[in-house]
């Protein structure tokens, strides 16, 4: 009985949203970490970078950013003539509170000449202080685009960045030690004690993990199953597991992402490497707040236009690379 009310409930706000995004010509991007109920209202769903490319091609006058602040900072950045709404604006990120413009300008000065790279989990200030922007999905190809001879400031991570590094043998790049709470909080042992259970599924890990790099080391030494450990983006995790023939996967990355993985694939086990892995900023956007937002064009999210033009620059090399 309970179990009902709430569907219908969901499924009364579901329509009430449909209503509204018609009436005020809204689109609405959400995040794979998203509740299941929120990404299921989605016009567009996935990664950072497809999400900010989606914001560059959409022609509706309202986008609705389901994820958090500094992904609909990064929508505002690219459409200075659209409102884009972000549900609940205290929905932040910890990586992207690790550094901030004042600490990145202090960090170049010691620098001079090298090329920063910013993690697109940055605030639009931190952005318009970087050369290029890259994600999770491009960041390997953004470094490779750099002449070898420029020194490069790879910022927020730690973990995408010692990965970066690896994958590319660049040396001149130094890295700040910021990290993301949740994905640091997925060690080496989450996916020992997870493969240890599971000893024939595939692993998908995402470069923000605490256990990434040191997975590198255990790649190189043959601790761990080369052709079945992927290092991936949350929308390039979903492929593989579409692609892959294997029946079992350990997930090390935020648990929403499950829900896409068992509805797009029937049949297949996905175990999470750590099921304490939720990130609460994204969980913050409910389908209430999507609809009040929806409702009186609320919760605005808007850069000032000196930071946006800056911003932008770095914004659309990361868009056009990979
Ligand atoms: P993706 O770009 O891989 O979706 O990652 C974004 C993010 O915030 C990971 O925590
Ligand atoms: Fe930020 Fe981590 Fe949440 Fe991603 S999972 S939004 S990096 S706090």
């Amino acid at each position: 009985m309970a179990v009902r009310l709430e569907e219908n409930r969901t499924a009364g706000l579901a329509e009430e949203i449909l209503r509204l995004k018609r009436e005020k010509n809204a689109v609405i991007l959400a995040h794979n970490y998203q509740r299941p109920e929120v990404q299921d209202i989605a016009d567009v769903l996935g990664d950072s970078l497809a999400l900010a490319r989606a914001a560059v091609r959409t022609d509706a006058d309202v986008i609705v950013f389901c994820g958090v602040h500094f992904m609909a900072e990064t929508a505002a950045v690219l459409n200075p003539d659209k409102t884009v709404l972000l549900p609940d604006l205290e929905a932040g990120c910890s990586l992207a509170d690790s550094i901030t413009a004042d600490a990145l300008r202090a960090w170049k000065a010691e620098h001079p000449g090298a090329v920063v790279v910013a993690y697109v989990n940055t605030s639009a200030e931190v952005k318009a202080e970087s050369d290029y922007c890259c994600t999770s999905s491009n960041a390997v190809q953004v470094v490779q685009s750099i002449p070898e001879d420029r020194e490069i400031l790879f910022l927020p991570d730690m973990f995408l960045g010692s990965y970066v590094k690896r994958v590319t043998g660049r040396e001149n790049m130094h890295i700040w030690m910021g990290e993301c709470h949740v994905h640091a909080g997925i060690r080496p042992h989450d996916i020992e004690a997870t493969l240890g259970a599971h000893p024939d599924a595939e692993l998908l890990i995402h470069p923000e993990c605490g256990c990434s790099t040191s997975n590198m080391y255990l790649l190189a030494e043959g601790r761990l199953p080369a052709d079945r450990t992927h290092v991936l983006s949350t929308s390039g995790m979903l492929q593989r597991a579409r692609e892959s023939e294997k029946r079992a996967f350990i997930v090390a990355t935020e648990v929403g992402i499950l829900y896409q993985m068992e509805r797009q694939n029937p049949g297949k086990t996905f175990i999470p490497a750590n099921r304490a892995a939720v990130c609460p900023f994204m969980k913050m956007i409910t389908l209430e707040k999507v609809r009040d937002a929806l409702a009186d064009l609320k919760t605005v999210v808007s850069v000032p236009s000196d930071v946006a033009e800056r911003a932008r620059i770095a914004i659309e090399r990361m868009v056009a690379i990979g």
